[in-house]
């Protein structure tokens, strides 16, 4: 062999070891160890400063110490960063545990982040470690993790500001802290099921909404988040009647002031500076909000519907499924598309209940749409319900990061309906297909859906049923 080829080859090993060991060092988290000597700080001591804790009762406005409730309500913007920050949560499944705080980042952005951790009459600065979540459908922000690993000593964080490695690092009493939520990993949990509704916008849908959540109490779920930009004054009414009840969580949700949102899925149907009014990041935050209060949580619209076939509730319906596909699963539904255009009567001897109490109810009455397109398995046509447990990560479709995956199920044990406007369509009326599953609720459900709407004034008191 020719000394020069040797050279190659020898070159060509040093190459690979160098690369390998890299990928070693990378993948070992030995760059991403907070609190570790090895941890270059900006600004900082090499090891997170430790400061007395000036204040450790809150809030305490008063002193310029801001404690935020961790409601996007109170989004936070990142001085000297295009970062905004949504919520924090102790993240119990990292190790070492970590402090995740849900944020949205200018995705090209390359400011270094630093966490500001109170915990236990402590108080910590060391650099944060982001992450940008793939899914970002090449919108300018992404939704990002910023994560604040746990130093030695702090177990009980309770306080998080994130702030720019580049910015003065100035008194710690005019921070604004996110509360850290999830502090304990609950093993029993006050709801079985948590739907998650992302971004209502603009929503005048009264009927169907009022619906949708009956029938989702139908199925067992017992609580509803609802990420709310804007709505109707006859739509804010059924939401403060279920607020009041406890089925819903109103999460106000108006990232206008700070953001250009999308109202589209891809930039070129709608430029903006995020996805489709944020809604991966409320997605995200929904997870670990519901992660130790719901055995399940379902993350679906309130125009989609997912209805057992064999059975009547999803309490049942989780029964089968882990049985057949396994637990902890995220378990996906396929979407079956409900043109409102086409409102058909459905085949005898089935009739259509009486409804025209509800004629003068702004939006679609479900019970009316019971054709549906010809189903089609492409890759995003589901939705999903999952343990949030072991799931890290979701998007608009499934999971991105999660201990075991989804899985597809049988459309004979459950399906989803998605009962909406179709815009222009490829079927003709003769090749939809009929679906009647809905009219086995609907002796229940017209009843129901009517004392919701006569409390909240919606139909008058004497009314008929
Ligand atoms: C942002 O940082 C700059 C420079 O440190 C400072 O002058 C300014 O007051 C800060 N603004 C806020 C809102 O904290
Ligand atoms: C809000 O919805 C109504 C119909 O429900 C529509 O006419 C209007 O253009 C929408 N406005 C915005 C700002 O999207
Ligand atoms: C929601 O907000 C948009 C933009 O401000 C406005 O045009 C629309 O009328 C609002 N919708 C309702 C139902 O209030
Ligand atoms: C939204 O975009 C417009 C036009 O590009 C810009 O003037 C405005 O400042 C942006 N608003 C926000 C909140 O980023
Ligand atoms: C609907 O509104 C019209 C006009 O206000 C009224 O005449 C009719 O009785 C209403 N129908 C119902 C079922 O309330």
């Amino acid at each position: 062999m020719s000394p020069m080829r040797l050279k190659w080859i020898y070159s060509g090993v040093l190459a690979v070891f160098c690369l390998t060991a890299a990928v070693w060092i990378f993948r070992s988290g030995r760059m991403l160890q907070a609190g570790s000597q090895t941890y270059p700080l900006v600004k900082l001591s090499v090891k997170p400063s430790v400061r007395p804790y000036v204040k450790p009762t809150v809030p305490q406005n008063t002193s310029g110490f801001t404690v935020l409730k961790g409601e996007p309500a109170s989004l936070v913007e990142v001085n000297g960063s295009r970062t905004l920050l949504i919520s924090a949560y102790l993240e119990h499944r990292a190790k070492p545990k970590k402090v995740l705080v849900i944020a949205m980042r200018l995705r090209n952005e390359k400011v270094t982040l630093q966490c500001n951790l109170v915990c236990e009459e402590k108080f910590y600065v060391f650099k944060a470690a982001t992450e940008i979540h793939g899914d970002h459908f090449g919108f300018p922000y992404g939704t990002a993790d910023i994560s604040c690993p746990l130093p030695s000593g702090c177990e009980t964080p309770t306080h998080v500001a994130i702030t720019s490695a580049d910015m003065e690092n100035g008194d710690p009493n005019d921070l604004k802290f996110l509360e850290v939520r999830n502090q304990r990993a609950q093993t029993s949990f006050p709801y079985t099921f948590t739907s998650c509704f992302s971004t209502m916008y603009n929503f005048t849908n009264v009927l169907q909404l009022v619906q949708s959540l009956e029938m989702l109490q139908f199925m067992g779920v017992n609580r509803v988040a609802i990420y709310k930009t804007n709505c109707s004054a006859d739509t804010q009414r059924v939401l403060d009647y279920y607020t009041e009840k406890g089925l819903v969580e109103v999460i106000p949700w108006s990232l206008s002031k700070y953001l250009n949102v999308s109202r589209r899925a891809l930039p070129k149907q709608d430029p903006g500076d995020i996805h489709y009014f944020g809604q991966i990041p409320a997605l995200n935050d929904c997870l670990y909000r519901y992660m130790y209060r719901s055995k399940y949580v379902a993350m679906h619209d309130p125009d989609e519907l997912i209805l057992p076939q064999s059975v009547n509730s999803w309490v049942e319906l989780l029964l089968l499924l882990e049985k057949r596909y396994g637990a902890d699963k995220c378990y996906m539904f396929e979407n079956n598309w409900v043109p409102i255009e086409f409102a058909l009567t459905p085949p005898p001897p089935q009739t259509l209940p009486q409804q025209d109490q509800w004629q003068n109810i702004s939006g679609v009455n479900i019970l009316n749409h019971l054709y549906k397109e010809p189903p089609k398995r492409v890759f995003n046509n589901f939705k999903i319900i999952t343990n949030p447990r072991s799931v890290s990560t979701v998007t608009v479709h499934g999971v991105l990061k999660s201990q075991r995956g989804c899985t597809w199920t049988d459309k004979n044990i459950a399906r989803m309906y998605h009962i909406k406007p179709r815009g222009q369509t490829e079927w003709k009326p003769e090749q939809l297909i009929y679906d009647g599953r809905l009219l086995s609720y609907s002796a229940h459900l017209a009843p129901a859906v009517d004392v919701v709407l006569r409390d909240t004034g919606l139909l008058p008191e004497d009314s008929l049923s």
